[in-house]
């Protein structure tokens, strides 16, 4: 098991997560993202693609993604179904409080408020999020959700090291309740997403930084593209 995860963020709330050499890509919406156009969407590797809702700026590239790479979809049963009438050839449909055995670890899929229509009008389940481990990491990726208590069983059974927050605010939580998240499922560092990509969204950075340093959070706001490690 290695310590280090390594993040590539690809605009929007689309981001790559590599635990030990697996690749996991959350939520592929990249060809539409106006802020995105210098990716190459046939350049994203992928072992798995993790997808939280049903809506189109998080999924838009999974089809072309996953039958490039051979990836497996794993998302809720509905969304899962349909990407497989979409034809994707491997998929994995989950609901609330099943976990999923990854070859390093598990994948959790935890509840989110949000709505999670399909593109096309057909019903795409229940949004949610996702706690990955390997045992020795953790990370929470929320996908698209208001502030709620449900974060706080996130933190009674796990350690996380790490949040991805939506912080756009209109559409889901806006900074302010994304630094209570962390302080909900016990984190003190978060990468915020879903923010700045469409003009309803857009935040004031600083301001973002300022309601996560109140608690004592560390917020990374991720450049389109960009790779590190957490
Ligand atoms: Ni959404
Ligand atoms: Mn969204």
């Amino acid at each position: 098991m290695s310590d280090s995860l390594q993040f590539t963020y690809y605009g929007h709330s689309c981001f790559a997560v590599v635990v030990d050499g697996v690749r996991l890509l959350f939520d592929p919406f990249i060809t539409g993202n106006p802020k995105a156009g210098s990716l190459e969407v046939s350049s994203i590797e992928a072992d798995y693609i993790l997808i939280t809702h049903g809506h189109a700026d998080h999924l838009a590239d999974a089809v072309a993604i996953a039958a490039r790479t051979g990836a497996m979809v794993i998302s809720n049963y509905e969304i899962a179904s349909w990407l497989g009438k979409q034809g994707v050839s491997r998929t994995h449909g989950m609901n609330f409080g099943g976990s999923f055995a990854l070859p390093f670890g598990r994948t959790k899929y935890v509840v989110a408020v949000h709505s999670s229509t399909l593109p096309d009008g057909s019903p795409g389940g229940h949004p949610g999020g996702f706690v990955v481990t390997n045992g020795a990491r953790t990370f929470y990726y929320a996908g698209d959700t208001a502030l709620t208590y449900d974060m706080k069983l996130i933190e009674a059974e796990f350690s996380v090291d790490f949040a991805v927050l939506p912080i756009g605010d209109t559409f889901t939580m806006g900074p302010a309740d994304a630094a209570r998240a962390a302080a909900f499922v016990g984190t003190s560092k978060v990468i915020g997403v879903h923010f700045d990509t469409f003009p309803p969204i857009a935040i004031d950075h600083d301001a973002a930084r300022s309601h996560f340093q109140q608690r004592g959070v560390e917020l990374v706001l991720p450049v389109i593209g960009e790779t590190f490690a957490l």
